[in-house]
């Protein structure tokens, strides 16, 4: 079911009230997918040797199976966890697979549906749509956290303001929240975006969280108040706005973003791929319908393109560029493309360290931290490789919670913990970067 585009449009404009009364039926209907998911499962297992990946891959790539871990087939490896997602009429070829190649696996869910279900469990009595009492423990539909940030930017003008960078590819703004005390000098700033995978709901649920708990805490916490005074925040609640509605309305896996370049059927270009750093080349694929698709060329992606403009026009006041993705719990600086060691590592590795430390702090969950490509696997035409080789000195991938567990299905009760404690990493990194090392 689809919002049509001049609703969406119409609806903005209204008092915002009005706005959350007329849609409260959307997502309602939308979230269970046609039940698409009824029976799917999740599977985990870890290949032991070169024959066992060989084996697996070409499973996989027979079955057309949805890879949730690692995110490319490249990526299958021996030792590497993997989480597969397996439509429910292919479930009995893969296990006879399995059984045959005695390779053990684990069932992480076993009913995909369910557990869809069970994480949407929306009554209109929890007021989620209201923006008096918006709630930022719960997922938000597109429309809503749009909605959202225009009310921000309507009670807030003494902190926040609000723009559009550009379009995405079915015509959707890119709007942007610049958060941080006005002054007529010019400041230095952290840029910060949520959602460049759609399915990653966790995502924009702690890009909202953000700009709440600054809001909130910065007139009664020192370490906030010194972060408006000094630094303007350029935040991007849903940089991949077309996947992340297509995440709510279609295909609750949905990675990519919704262009259509080729010739075959599929959809989307991987926009953790297409930035023009290394671009196409190792962990990324040429071919449309793979979930790492680089596009057909660097910056196809106008979301993409859009960024890179921004970032490249505020390089000189930029000094840190965070992005946030599910799930794996790790903290990765460059190099994503090449193992190497970036130039200014001490500062960076130091900052990643005690991000970590200060995020396990608030429930003991532990975060890996380091290179991405040793730590998580080599890809290149990343957001944050981009952003490094342009200037921007710190330059951090968040994959929050959790490790597999739930996967993208984050439950909505796991929201406050988790930005809470990636709240206090993010403060640690700013402090880091207002005191120290450049
Ligand atoms: C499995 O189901 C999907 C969607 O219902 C269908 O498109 C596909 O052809 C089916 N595959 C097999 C192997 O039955
Ligand atoms: C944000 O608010 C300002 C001041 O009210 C307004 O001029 C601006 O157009 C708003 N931004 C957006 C994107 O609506
Ligand atoms: C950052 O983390 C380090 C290590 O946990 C801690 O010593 C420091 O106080 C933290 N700083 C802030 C501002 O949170
Ligand atoms: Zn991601």
């Amino acid at each position: 079911m689809r919002l049509p585009e001049s609703l969406a449009g119409w609806a903005a404009a209204l008092p915002l009230c009005a706005v959350f009364l007329l849609s409260p039926w959307l997502p309602v209907l939308s979230i269970q997918y046609n039940n698409r998911y009824a029976g799917d499962q999740v599977i985990r297992l870890v290949p032991r040797s070169e024959g066992e990946v060989h084996g697996l891959r070409d499973v996989y790539q027979r079955l057309k199976v949805d890879l949730w871990q690692p995110s490319s087939m490249a990526h299958v490896s021996e030792g590497t966890v993997t989480d597969v997602h397996v439509p429910r009429n292919k479930s009995r070829a893969l296990q006879a697979y399995l059984h045959q190649a005695s390779i053990p696996y684990k069932v992480l869910i076993a009913n995909l549906q369910k557990e869809i279900e069970k994480q949407s469990n929306i009554t209109p009595s929890r007021n989620r749509r209201s923006l008096s009492g918006y709630s930022y423990d719960v997922y938000h539909s597109l429309e809503e956290i749009q909605g959202w940030m225009h009310h921000m930017n309507k009670t807030h003008p003494d902190l926040i303001s609000m723009f559009s960078i550009g379009k995405s590819y079915e015509g959707r703004p890119l709007y942007v929240l610049k958060l941080g005390k006005k002054t007529r000098t010019t400041k230095k700033a952290v840029w910060i975006d949520c959602g460049i995978h759609a399915r990653e709901w966790i995502g924009p649920a702690f890009c909202q969280w953000f700009v709440k708990e600054a809001i909130d805490t910065w007139q009664s916490d020192p370490a906030m108040k010194r972060m408006l005074n000094q630094l303007f925040f350029y935040i991007m609640p849903v940089f991949n706005v077309d996947g992340y509605r297509y995440s709510w309305t279609d295909d609750r896996f949905w990675r990519k973003t919704r262009s259509k370049h080729s010739r075959f059927h599929c959809y989307g270009v991987d926009a953790n791929r297409n930035w023009r750093v290394k671009w196409c080349e190792e962990g990324a694929s040429l071919h449309p319908c793979d979930d790492t698709y680089c596009g057909p060329n660097p910056e196809s992606e106008p979301e993409v393109k859009a960024v890179a403009f921004f970032l490249r026009q505020h390089r000189k006041q930029i000094k840190a560029y965070l992005s946030f993705h599910a799930y794996a719990q790790m903290l990765l600086y460059p190099y994503s493309y090449k193992y190497a060691t970036i130039p200014n590592f001490d500062c960076v590795e130091s900052a990643a360290y005690d991000a970590v430390v200060a995020l396990r702090s608030a429930y003991g969950v532990r975060y890996k931290y380091g290179p991405a490509s040793s730590t998580l696997y080599v890809s290149s035409g990343s957001s944050m490789d981009w952003a490094y080789r342009n200037g921007i000195p710190y330059a951090f991938a968040f994959e929050l919670r959790d490790t597999g567990h739930y996967g993208f299905l984050l439950p909505e009760s796991l929201i406050k913990p988790t930005c809470t404690e990636t709240m206090l990493a993010v403060k640690n990194i700013t402090m880091h970067l207002l005191k120290k090392c450049r």
